[in-house]
């Protein structure tokens, strides 16, 4: 074959953010050869868009903080779908996470006395994110990359890994591309760890950028790992909704965190309408207890702007359908109100959220220290993902791991703010750690050529049809259907019509054509992306359709309540023998005693 490089590795990473990263640095120091792949430029992962900060139990600022709490919290926003061993190890770990980022170099916020700082985020009990002002996730990249790089770890830009190669049941190697200039790459590997990231471009409004289209999923999925929870898509409360340009792109919760309030064009504080049972005790029911809360006192119970992003999220929507929403579409989230209560309080927001600052001033002509800003919710984060071994981050494919976001397990139904970033540093270390144990325990697998032709063949293929429907339109019909039928609110009449729309699309994407030739060329590039598109979305579909409650970023008109039946089972898809995508229902894994007898406690 024509302009075949072919690569060795002892493990291979496929994506770049703070996972793929921290599993590279990992690997590489237990002494394997470690190459790693990312679709963009090194260091613009979505890893950045957590921007408010790494959760962990330091108990920096409050003492009372410890891995328990943090456990229990995690459960209880995850509404116990979680997997509880991994709950365990990644409140565990991510306090030692932290430090270890510290010592190549990350610098936090400190706290007076030169501890790391650790501000509030929703459903987290006590102040637990470590921070840098609202840029945490930049910083953790930046550090992350310079480890990696003095590593040693080989670096493969702009390069997108098609289709995943096994020798019988085992992986052993990636077949891509390179997005410049075209050119194939084939990667022999003895382990891989998939570290793509989410789903977000499955949407039409996300704060997730180019990149996030289900890759990591897909190419799973299709050697043969199964998914989990695909029905639990995260959408973050505060996207940005103006201009047109920008909508979707984040606004922290760290703005929540540091005293920001929701309001309706009313001007009232609506979320002190819909406190959820369970929040109730330990949520402020007057704005001064709030306010007390934000600012450290520790009698004080948290603002309701703090509750789980899934209410939050669902409580604008509901303002905004009753027609008590802004000008585009959104709510007002103001910080510009604590100049009432605080003395300097335009510097103190450019020092505590510098990036959203100048966000809003360059892309919406908006000053954050005087006014509020318009925010909605946008797609960020997809709970579910490969199903993986909680130790170990092993997939039930032989070799295969996932690490971060691409897998399932840590965060349940909702994932609390902040524990995106502790996750990434505590599994991509065990998937590094565990991916270079089993390439030193196994030696290199076969490739077979048949597989590489046939993966070249199906790459091209697009260069030869004629006539068919361009990728852009199909790319843009299925945001639009998965935004409009399985998006915040669903249905099962209308889930079911995006299922009809799906074939009709997986139809329409089959017969793709692109022109021109393979040097950049963003519409083959996009008429590949299609292919793991259509099977995240339809994952995400059928598990919607099949869990039949509401429960954490998963709401049903239809089915409103959460259900004892559905509260013991996660949601499995697999690839049946003719390509189809077979769903089960499988019970949760045990809960230990004594991880049982801390969530009574916590209760
Ligand atoms: O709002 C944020 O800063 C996002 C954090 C996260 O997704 O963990």
């Amino acid at each position: 074959m024509p302009q075949l490089e072919h690569i060795h590795y002892d493990v291979l990473v496929i994506g770049a953010g703070g996972a793929g990263l921290r599993a590279a640095i990992e690997a590489s120091a237990n002494g394997v050869t470690c190459g790693i792949v990312c679709k963009s430029l090194l260091g613009k992962a979505h890893t950045v868009m957590a921007e408010g900060g790494i959760a962990a139990a330091m108990a920096n600022v409050d003492d009372r903080d410890n891995w328990k709490v943090h456990f229990a919290d995690t459960m209880r926003g995850g509404q116990y779908l979680n997997n509880p061993r991994m709950a365990e190890l990644h409140a565990q770990e991510a306090p030692e996470c932290v430090r270890e980022l510290e010592g190549w170099g990350a610098l936090f916020d400190r706290t007076a006395d030169g501890r790391i700082l650790q501000r509030n985020f929703g459903g987290h009990k006590y102040p637990r994110l470590a921070h840098v002002g609202d840029r945490t996730g930049l910083e953790m990249i930046r550090t992350l990359q310079d480890a990696g790089i003095h590593r040693g770890v080989a670096v493969h830009m702009e390069c997108a890994i098609f289709s995943l190669l096994k020798d019988g049941d085992r992986v052993v190697g990636a077949f891509g591309y390179e997005r410049e200039k075209g050119r194939f790459l084939l990667f022999s590997a003895k382990a891989i760890v998939i570290a793509t990231g989410g789903i977000g471009r499955a949407y039409s409004i996300t704060s997730n950028s180019w990149e996030y289209t289900g890759d990591g999923q897909a190419l799973a999925y299709d050697a043969g790992a199964e998914l989990m929870d695909m029905e639990f898509v995260q959408f973050h409360p505060t996207g940005m909704v103006w201009p047109p340009s920008v909508r979707g792109i984040l606004v922290t919760e760290g703005v929540r965190g540091e005293g920001g309030v929701l309001r309706n064009s009313l001007g009232k504080r609506f979320m002190f309408d819909d406190i959820p049972a369970n929040y109730k005790a330990s949520t402020a029911d007057n704005e001064e207890e709030g306010w007390r809360y934000t600012q450290g006192d520790k009698e004080a119970r948290r603002p309701p702007e703090l509750l789980t992003r899934d209410h939050v999220a669902r409580c604008i929507m509901r303002e905004v359908r009753d027609g008590r929403g802004g000008p585009h579409g959104g709510v007002y989230l103001d910080i510009s109100w604590i100049k009432e209560r605080i003395a300097n309080a335009q510097e103190h927001i450019k020092k505590k959220l510098p990036s959203m600052y100048h966000q809003f001033k360059q892309l919406a002509d908006i000053d954050i220290t005087s006014e509020p800003m318009e925010v909605g919710p946008t797609t960020h984060y997809v709970m579910g993902g490969v199903r993986v071994n909680g130790d170990t981050q092993m997939s039930n494919v032989p070799g295969l791991f996932a690490a971060g976001e691409v897998a399932a397990g840590l965060h349940g139904a909702n994932r609390l703010g902040g524990n995106s970033l502790s996750d990434l540093l505590v599994f991509g270390r065990r998937a590094g750690r565990c991916a270079a144990e089993f390439a030193k325990e196994h030696g290199g697998g076969k490739i077979n050529q048949a597989d590489v032709d046939a993966a070249a063949a199906r790459a091209l293929a697009p260069f030869d049809r004629v006539g068919g429907a361009g990728p852009y339109q199909v790319q843009y019909q299925l945001q639009k259907d998965m935004q409009d039928l399985v998006g915040i609110v669903r249905r099962q009449d209308e889930m079911e019509r995006a299922l009809e729309v799906l074939k009709t699309l997986k139809e329409r994407s089959a017969k793709v054509g692109v022109v021109g030739n393979r040097e950049y060329n963003p519409g083959w590039h996009t008429a590949l992306d299609l292919h793991n598109l259509m099977i995240v979305s339809e994952a995400v579909t059928l598990a919607a359709i099949d869990r039949k409650e509401s429960r954490g970023a998963h709401f049903r008109e239809d089915y409103p309540d959460k259900s004892a039946e559905f509260g013991k089972v996660n949601t499995v898809l697999k690839k049946g023998p003719n390509g189809e995508m077979q769903l089960r229902r499988e019970p949760l894994p045990e809960l230990k005693a004594d991880l049982k007898q801390i969530i009574e406690e916590m209760k």
